[in-house]
């Protein structure tokens, strides 16, 4: 497997399977009480240049929870911010720590230090993908919906980082994706190109919500404008309103389809609140499931110490 966690393209279906798995049992035993302690000893570093809610406290919760150890750094606390090379950064860190959870801005931030870094970078979110989001996505929708590979998934909004992950999952998992997105906000050409190429049931990007959501046994969204393009809003506010998951556009899946949203929610935009807190919304075992999965993609990457 690969060393660091940037992309799921960089790992087998058989890989990203063993994953979720692996976090679907870590999830059943701690129903049971059952306790792991295979990072006693390991410290991470959590490098997080974007705010977060979720995705540091489910990994900060996952890395204690398994016996580790945390520190977290904000961009206000590194020499980062003043411009202190990445390679450098990686350099002394992996003397310090024996991982780093990275959440930033460039794919090409993680991948330097990715280059650097004598010990596992995990992407917490770049602007390109959100792959450790989109694992505990997939283990949500595998509880919900069974075998990932006799599924249809839906992704409706904008063709961001959650939506290029997605891509590249389907290309590795099996199950097919439709993605409605509005005309110049798509995914990256070339990671729907790639995925497409490697794919065994179909990638079919629209324009039209209704025909992505057509018999969809997930319908997937997520914020209109993501974290640094606040400027942008208020215009895509307009572009982006025929994409809002409601009633109207869930009435075309198939009836047993579950939501979800990677969450923070923005209520009566990309979502109406009556889908969000309605039955068939399963975002908050979503939630939940992003502990497991660190707890897995943590004791996968950093493991017991030799
Ligand atoms: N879903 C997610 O990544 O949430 P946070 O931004 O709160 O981490
Ligand atoms: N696409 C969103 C995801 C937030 C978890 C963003 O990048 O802000």
């Amino acid at each position: 497997m690969a060393q660091h966690l940037l992309s799921l393209a960089d790992f087998s279906g058989a890989e990203l399977a063993a994953l979720i798995d692996r976090a679907l049992v870590l999830k059943r035993e701690s129903r049971d009480g059952v306790r792991h302690r295979d990072l006693e000893g390991r410290t991470v570093a959590l490098i997080f240049e974007k705010p977060s809610t979720r995705t540091r406290v489910s990994f900060e919760a996952a890395m204690y929870g398994l016996g580790g150890q945390v520190i977290y750094l904000s961009s206000r606390d590194t020499q980062l911010a003043r411009n202190e090379p990445l390679k450098d950064m990686a350099r002394v860190m992996d003397r310090y720590v024996d991982g780093l959870v990275v959440r930033t801005f460039g794919q090409e931030i993680v991948d330097e230090l990715a280059r650097y870094s004598g010990v596992p970078v995990i992407n917490a979110l770049t602007d390109l993908h959100h792959p450790c989001q989109v694992l505990s996505d997939l283990m949500t929708v595998i509880e919900h919906k069974g075998p990932l590979d006799k599924l249809k998934v839906a992704w409706v909004g904008d063709g961001n980082n959650m939506a290029n992950s997605w891509i590249q999952a389907a290309a590795r998992l099996g199950f097919a994706l439709n993605l409605a997105c509005p005309e110049g906000y798509e995914p990256v050409p070339g990671i729907l190109r790639e995925a497409r190429a490697q794919a065994d049931r179909p990638i079919n990007l629209v324009h039209d919500p209704l025909e992505a959501v057509a018999e969809a046994d997930v319908v997937n969204t997520d914020v209109w404008a993501s974290m640094g393009q606040e400027d942008e809003q208020i215009h895509r506010l307009q572009v982006f309103r025929p994409y809002q998951i409601n009633d109207r556009l869930l009435a075309a899946a198939d009836p047993n389809a579950v939501v979800l949203h990677c969450l923070p929610a923005h209520r009566d935009e990309e979502i109406s609140e009556k889908v969000l807190e309605g039955p068939q919304s399963v975002v908050w075992d979503q939630s939940e499931n992003k502990m497991h999965m660190h707890k897995a993609v943590l004791a996968a990457f950093i493991g017991p110490k030799a």
